[in-house]
């Protein structure tokens, strides 16, 4: 019985520190209030799936929405993570399609697997607002 408690605590240890990682993330970069609405046919009707759009003028560094599927769709900071002191914006990598690179550190995040640095410095992924889609609208929130 006891055996069974400590491999219990044993595998829950490592999701409290993930936990304890995610509730800090937010304040990696800092706090703009963003709330702005986009109509999903008017707005992003030429948004494929697995497409991309900046916003330059929201968020912090300006804001890189992504269209998952018809009606899900991720919003991320553009700030990076490895120093967002340096108030530098990723920028879409040349070469690959949704993938985002520092233009400083060189560090690139995967947008289709939630903004995840793959390479380089980086170990935080961007900063994401929240989304929530009412009839044709997209509304982009803290
Ligand atoms: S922002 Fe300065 S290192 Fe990426």
């Amino acid at each position: 019985m006891q055996h069974k408690l400590y491999l219990f605590l044993l595998l829950q240890l490592p999701a409290m520190f993930i936990s304890s990682c995610e509730s800090n993330r937010g304040q990696i970069i800092p706090y703009v209030k963003v709330y702005f609405d986009l109509d999903i046919y008017a707005e992003l009707g030429d948004m494929g799936i697995g497409t991309t759009k900046v916003f330059p003028n929201e968020g912090y560094q300006g804001i890189v929405l992504y269209r998952e599927s018809d009606l899900v769709f991720h919003a991320y900071d553009r700030t990076c993570t490895l120093w967002p002191e340096h108030d530098e914006a990723v920028v879409e990598d040349s070469v690959f399609f949704g993938v985002f690179r520092c233009p400083e550190c060189g560090s690139t995040y995967l947008l289709m697997n939630g903004a995840e640095p793959n390479s380089g410095p980086a170990r935080y992924p961007l900063v994401e607002y929240k989304t929530s889609v009412q009839g044709n609208i997209l509304l982009i929130t803290n």
